[in-house]
């Protein structure tokens, strides 16, 4: 529980511990068809280096190509338990994963080409300390790839949203607007788009910006680079 606070924090949620077992039953119909056409888009290419955090029941694990080295991280040991089953049972050797917290990770500076996080930003305490974590292990030139529900730009969504957050926090989420999310980190926003028009999700595909492995000090809003057709959706959130 926050101090200060009634209401519990989202990643306290029952839904990732005692409740995980209904986790994958309620969200991978909704989620993975989204998931899985992500990943496909990057083509991810023989021997990258993938890092996912917050992996949960592993819901994702079967999107990536095997020809990657994919590590899964997660704070939740029952979570991080359905997805252990989830691998043995596929036998997959090319996943590893390890009970991490995200905001804390325990991996060098710039080891991966790519690091994930779907559905997470909006569940752990500090999406600041979890996004500057996820730039300093991802490699200069890497992408970071997020996909979550971001706040509506549209006044009355957005007051729903906050309407609703006594309980999403109960169930396991709370909402931010996207710009809380990258502001204030050197990212290039690749593509920030959604897979169809009323989906409340969006994706954000970010090029690492940083140099030589250091985290700078960016005093500009994250620039949005290569927005077309399918790029930058002014009205996604
Ligand atoms: C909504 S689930 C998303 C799981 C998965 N990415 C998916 O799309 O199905 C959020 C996950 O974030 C994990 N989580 C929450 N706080 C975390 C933290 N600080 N570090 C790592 N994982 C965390 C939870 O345990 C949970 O498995």
């Amino acid at each position: 529980m926050a101090l200060g606070s009634t209401l519990p924090e989202a990643y306290e949620s029952k839904l990732y511990g005692e409740y995980s077992g209904i986790y994958d039953l309620i969200f991978a119909r909704f989620f993975y068809p989204r998931i899985a056409a992500v990943i496909r888009d990057l083509r991810i290419p023989a021997g990258a280096k993938v890092l996912e955090l917050g992996v949960g029941t592993g819901m994702a694990l079967r999107a990536y190509p095997t020809h990657c080295n994919v590590t899964g991280v997660d704070l939740a040991p029952d979570m991080l338990e359905r997805a252990q089953e989830r691998i043995d049972r596929r036998g997959w050797r090319h996943i590893e994963l390890h009970q991490m917290d995200a905001m804390n990770l325990d991996f060098d500076d710039s080891s991966f080409d790519y690091v994930m996080a779907f559905h997470v930003v909006s569940v752990v305490p500090s999406a600041d300390k979890f996004m500057k974590e996820a730039q300093r292990v991802c490699k200069p030139d890497g992408k970071i790839v997020v996909i979550n529900h971001f706040r509506s730009d549209q006044p009355v969504l957005a007051a729903i949203d906050r309407k609703i957050e006594p309980i999403t926090r109960r169930v396991g989420w709370h909402t931010l607007g996207r710009e809380e999310v990258f502001a204030g980190l050197p990212l290039e926003l690749s593509r920030v788009y959604k897979t169809s028009r009323r989906s409340l999700f969006t994706i954000v595909v970010a090029r690492n910006a940083k140099q030589d492995g250091a985290i700078e000090a960016a005093s500009v809003p994250p620039q949005v680079v290569g927005a077309g057709a399918q790029g930058q959706d002014a009205a996604a959130h």
